[in-house]
């Protein structure tokens, strides 16, 4: 088949990328001109792992291909994906205007049929307005070109995108029309595993989905952030709660780990979009509310440590923080909690010494105006002489350090630990002040 793709970040790429690689012809859109060329000498502007390489793998076998010509992309694909940004706006609603451009883009320069899958999340009804601002252009242009819309929302999470991508749990498609229902599952047919993954439903019970499953496994985060500064409170152990509370088979093991907050371009971006759809149609959506002042709230939980010990004011001191993007696996800097607890830290006058194995350069760039912030390529560089080390984000490599050489080069041996990597009794008998998160 044949499949342009409008935009080429996260779910852009990846989803490019792996439609290719099932065989199709792709064509990646972006307006971005330094990118496409960096595409197309295949260097990749985020890290995802796999992506690269299978970039390269499709570009490289002509079944991938980048341009920045509008006319171009629309005459080549007769599905067209639109995978670009939906930047929160001031009041905290999806910001559409990418997406209606996209496809007003469409219905300028169409010449035949065309069916248009909306890929980004995107509020409920967004579907509706992409078919009214289409079928307008189409009539200025006096033309009558018949044309889909679809809402196929894309659940893949940074870190294991292209593992999502081509093995998902499910395939939502919203469609109204018996030929859009038609193309989209010959384009997902060879996703399917062992049992039938698609679900065909109305358009707005898709673009509804999408946000559900993002509140709903937001607001399990925070659910089990509170339980653990209960827990911590009461001298209980979270991990212990966890295990006790997962095993029932209506609750599950996944996604209950409390830490340093939730961040990342899509649960804080897509809880705030839900309550103002929410609030449009006059409703409150309290729990979700909750969850979300519940998450700014957690963000600060680890400084607040930092201030049990030392006291208000932290001049003087100086922090090794171990994790800068929100979660391992990615490069991704947005909302992570690492920035709530770097901007904490030093408004109350310390100094942090920051690592990460790979959000370094755009936390560089984001922090550029933040000068009692100190990058170090080295983890352990980081702990010289600090007064107590933070750990933001649970990468790999810093789940069994060299603990000895951790004590020696902290001036003091306080660990605060917002990804509970550690075991408290371990860490004590190794002479270390520890403190994790909901841990007796
Ligand atoms: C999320 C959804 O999982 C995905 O389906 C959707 O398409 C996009 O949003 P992503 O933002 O990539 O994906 O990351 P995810 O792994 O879901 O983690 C989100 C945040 O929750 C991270 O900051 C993570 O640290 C935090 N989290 C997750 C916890 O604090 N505890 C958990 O148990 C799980």
């Amino acid at each position: 088949m044949k499949i342009t793709v409008i935009g080429t970040g996260y779910v852009g790429l990846v989803s490019g990328a792996c439609l290719a690689d099932m065989g199709n012809d792709v064509m990646c859109l972006d307006v971005d001109e330094a990118k496409i060329r960096q595409l197309r000498q295949g260097a990749i502007p985020i890290y995802e792992p796999g992506l690269e390489e299978i970039v390269r793998r499709n570009a490289g076998a002509g079944r991938l291909r980048f341009t920045t010509d509008v006319a171009e992309s629309v005459a080549f694909g007769d599905v067209q994906f639109i995978a670009v940004g939906t930047p929160p706006g001031e009041d905290g609603s999806a910001d559409l205007r990418h997406v209606l451009e996209a496809a007003c883009n469409i219905a300028r320069q169409m010449t035949a049929a065309r069916v248009v899958v909306d890929k980004s999340t995107v509020p409920v009804g967004t579907a509706d307005k992409v078919r009214r601002a289409m079928a307008d252009v189409l009539a200025e242009r006096g033309v009558d070109f018949p044309f889909s819309v679809v809402s196929n929302p894309e659940f893949l999470k940074e870190g294991a995108a292209i593992k999502d991508f081509m093995s998902p749990d499910r395939i939502i498609i919203g469609a109204d029309d018996e030929h859009a229902i038609d193309v989209m599952r010959r384009i997902y047919a060879p996703f399917q595993r062992t049992h039938e993954r698609v679900m065909v439903m109305d358009v707005r019970s898709a673009e509804l989905a999408k946000y559900a499953a993002n509140a709903m496994l937001a607001t399990r985060v925070s659910f089990m952030n509170e339980m653990a500064n209960l827990a911590e409170a009461l001298g209980a152990d979270i991990e212990q709660v966890r295990r006790g509370i997962g095993a029932d088979p209506r609750i599950g093991y996944h996604f209950l780990y409390p830490g340093a907050g939730y961040g990342g371009s899509c649960f804080p971006k897509d809880v705030q979009a839900l309550m103002r759809t929410a609030a449009e149609h006059k409703l409150s959506m309290r729990v979700v509310e909750a969850a979300e002042a519940a998450n700014h709230l957690q963000k600060l939980r680890l400084p607040q440590k930092v201030v049990a010990r030392y006291g208000e004011d932290l001049a003087g001191r100086t922090f090794a923080l171990w994790g800068l993007a929100f979660k391992p696996n990615t490069d991704d800097m947005r909302e992570a909690p690492s920035l709530a607890v770097i901007a904490e830290l030093t408004r109350r006058g310390a100094r942090v010494r920051a690592h990460d194995p790979v959000a370094m350069p755009r936390a560089r760039e984001i922090l550029a105006a933040n000068t009692a912030v100190e990058f170090c390529d080295d983890m352990y560089q980081a702990l010289d002489g600090a007064d107590g080390l933070l750990i933001a984000t649970e990468w790999k490599v810093f789940r069994a350090p060299d603990f000895q050489r951790v004590h020696s080069l902290l001036k003091t041996p306080l660990i605060i630990d917002g990804r509970n990597l550690y075991q408290p009794a371990e860490m004590r008998s190794q002479g270390f002040d520890y403190q994790g998160i909901g841990r007796a």
